[in-house]
């Protein structure tokens, strides 16, 4: 464990004050050495103040550091600003990083969406790509979005405590607001996937961009500013239990039981055509199958997809 993360956890652990003999026998380093990381960590926000009997941890800033994160801290990657996680991560994935690197960003000058968009990503928000390495064949490599965006929603629903659904593709809904994106890019080599890059930006405690009706946050819905470090380290948790499955074969029946979109009327407008019918089902690769008007089923792999379009 990272020394800022020994120290956090003493600091955390009594509301006495503990002195800077107590903290340097304990983490083995010189009283001068404990200074040094506790000046560290008061540049990076933390209130630690000091008294005559030792420090206090009074105030941790809500800022998901690589040290906030014990058990898989070498694989954390957190900048205040970047142009966007998704070209950080993958220069890290081309460069060989490990499965289930994290690169998290305060906030974005150059946020990316799906089909060209940009993604506004003001500070208050949650943004972080992950590189994933699953063992499995590229053609069910859609698998492992729809598994990521599942265990997004469910891990919304019981920290968030809102209803919080999967629309097909990958966007996660809240009483048919949009809350949370998911972009997602794949390299393969020899057919087997070599990384998945996924992208989540999510609406946390940033009010949703004026400009777009359709969009909601967790603080507009719940009133209440939600720890992005707690959540974080939930849905990693949680992810990483989910990665160990073989194909993600069961994927799509787990994904169906909290869709907003299956039932619905749809319009999916892609770069060469426009479909319109009723979303009745989704293949074991996450594929939309919808039913057109003359009764017709067809199989839609990609798309932007319209709710409630007759
Ligand atoms: C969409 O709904 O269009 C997808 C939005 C994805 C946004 C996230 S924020 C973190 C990551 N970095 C980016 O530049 N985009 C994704």
């Amino acid at each position: 464990m990272n020394m800022k993360s020994q120290l956090l956890n003493i600091l955390k652990d009594g509301s006495k004050p503990v002195s800077g003999e107590i903290l340097s026998k304990q983490l083995g380093i010189s009283r001068v050495a404990v200074w040094k990381h506790i000046q560290k960590l008061q540049t990076c926000g933390y209130e630690i103040v000091s008294g005559p009997t030792g420090y206090r941890l009074r105030h941790s800033p809500d800022t998901p550091y690589s040290w906030e994160f014990p058990q898989r801290e070498a694989l954390i990657h957190y900048f205040d600003q970047l142009d966007s996680t998704m070209d950080m991560a993958r220069r890290m994935a081309r460069k060989g990083c490990t499965d289930f690197t994290v690169v998290i960003a305060g906030s974005q000058s150059r946020g990316r969406g799906r089909m060209d968009r940009n993604w506004v990503s003001p500070e208050g928000g949650l943004y972080f790509s992950l590189v994933l390495r699953p063992d499995i064949p590229a053609v069910i490599s859609p698998r492992v979005n729809f598994a990521t965006a599942l265990v997004l929603a469910h891990t919304l629903r019981d920290v968030c405590g809102i209803d919080a659904r999967v629309k097909w593709p990958n966007d996660i809904l809240v009483q048919g607001q949009k809350i949370c994106g998911m972009l997602s890019e794949m390299e393969a080599t020899e057919d087997r996937v070599a990384y998945i890059n996924i992208g989540i930006g999510i609406n946390m405690n940033n009010p949703p961009p004026p400009d777009l009706p359709t969009a909601t946050s967790v603080h507009a819905l719940t009133a209440q500013s939600i720890s992005r470090k707690k959540f974080l380290a939930e849905f990693l948790n949680r992810l990483a239990v989910k990665m160990q499955s073989q194909d993600f074969s069961t994927i799509m029946d787990e994904w169906k039981s909290i869709s907003a979109t299956l039932g619905q009327q749809v319009r999916i407008v892609s770069r060469h055509e426009v479909n319109a019918g009723k979303a009745v089902d989704v293949d074991p690769n996450g594929a939309l199958i919808v039913e057109k008007a003359d009764g017709t089923l067809k199989t839609i792999y990609y798309g932007d997809c319209f709710h409630g379009h007759p």
